[in-house]
């Protein structure tokens, strides 16, 4: 039996390396070399090119090389009928956490003030809070929000979270649902979103909910640019409502050169690099799962298409 590997975006030398060590019999086919369509099992896939994951009649699970399966749905009509894991792995969690506390930090301590004093060459104090007195709220509160949660809590910070469904977190103040989400908005000072991207959360970071914050909060983004009405955000950074916001997604991607957050004084855009897949950890997760596969045992982190992530 074989492995497909449908990535055009990445060179497939390591994760062939990082299969053979780990699943030694297995073949490793890069597409479009498929070979027999018919020997081809798993596929680890990532944006395929059209028409790439049509012809393969005994495929059985299609490994998600990222985190959030948005993709997925939008070409729905595209995608076989087989079982889909998404990635989740050390390498890729521990990134966004550092993302996440990188510029969490940044705005609890002033940072983009006082680059704009140096540029003014301006030496001037700020003042200064303390992180229990200071709420950052997690929009998202699964395997990448919970991580982040976790670091921000050793740093002492007030914690606040939003989720779909009820959940108890030691050190976090948990909402949930709709009725969950305003509150959880007007005591949240920086708004973290890690959500997936569905049809009910497209467009979530829009005037009613950017209203809902304190004035002067700040943004960072590192989920999905669906997640933003970009008109809403650009009222709001003009307004004051929101006083900086971090950007690392947006649609479409690459941000096409003249868009109004290349230049906006009051924001940060990052080049969708908030977090990385390293072939040997994401292997590592795949090989546990194939391995899962073949004992019959249920796979980590299947995604449930019906529910979108
Ligand atoms: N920028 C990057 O480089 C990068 C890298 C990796 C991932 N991401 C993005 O991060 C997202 C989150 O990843 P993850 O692994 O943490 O996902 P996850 O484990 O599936 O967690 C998703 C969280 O969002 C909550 N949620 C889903 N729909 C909701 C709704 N309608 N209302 C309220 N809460 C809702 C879930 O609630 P429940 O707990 O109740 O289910 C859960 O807490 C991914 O989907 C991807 O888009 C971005």
């Amino acid at each position: 039996m074989a492995a497909l590997f449908i990535n055009p975006h990445e060179d497939p030398a390591p994760w062939r390396a990082a299969l053979k060590r780990r699943i030694p019999d297995l073949e490793f086919r890069v597409w479009p070399d498929v070979g027999r369509a018919e020997e081809v099992e798993f596929a680890f896939c990532w944006k395929p090119a059209a028409d790439s994951l049509e012809g393969l009649p005994n495929l059985k699970v299609l490994f998600w090389l990222g985190a959030g399966i948005d993709w997925l749905l939008e070409h729905r009509a595209r995608v076989p009928d087989v079982r889909i894991v998404r990635l989740v792995d050390d390498a890729l969690t521990a990134c966004m956490t550092e993302y996440v506390v990188l510029h969490v930090l940044r705005y609890h301590r002033s940072q983009p003030q006082l680059d704009l004093q140096q540029s003014q060459q301006l030496w001037a104090d700020l003042p200064q809070r303390l992180p229990w007195n200071r709420t950052v709220g997690l929009m998202g509160l699964g395997v990448l929000g919970t991580d982040a949660a976790d670091k921000l809590k050793a740093l002492r910070f007030k914690l606040a979270g939003w989720s779909r469904s009820a959940k108890t977190l030691p050190g976090v103040e948990c909402f949930h649902g709709d009725d969950g989400l305003v509150p959880f908005l007007n005591k949240t000072e920086i708004l973290v979103c890690l959500l997936p991207l569905t049809a009910q959360t497209r467009g979530i970071i829009n005037a009613r909910t950017l209203g809902a914050l304190p004035r002067g909060a700040f943004l960072i983004n590192a989920a999905r640019g669906g997640h933003v009405v970009v008109e809403d955000l650009l009222a709001a950074l003009d307004s004051g409502q929101v006083a900086h916001a971090t950007m690392d997604v947006f649609e479409p991607e690459p941000l096409p050169v003249g868009h109004a957050f290349w230049r906006h004084p009051r924001v940060t855009v990052t080049p969708h690099n908030a977090s990385l897949t390293d072939p040997e950890f994401s292997l590592a997760v795949v090989a546990d799962n194939i391995a899962r596969y073949r004992r019959g045992e249920p796979m980590v982190n299947e995604v449930d298409m019906a529910r979108e992530y």
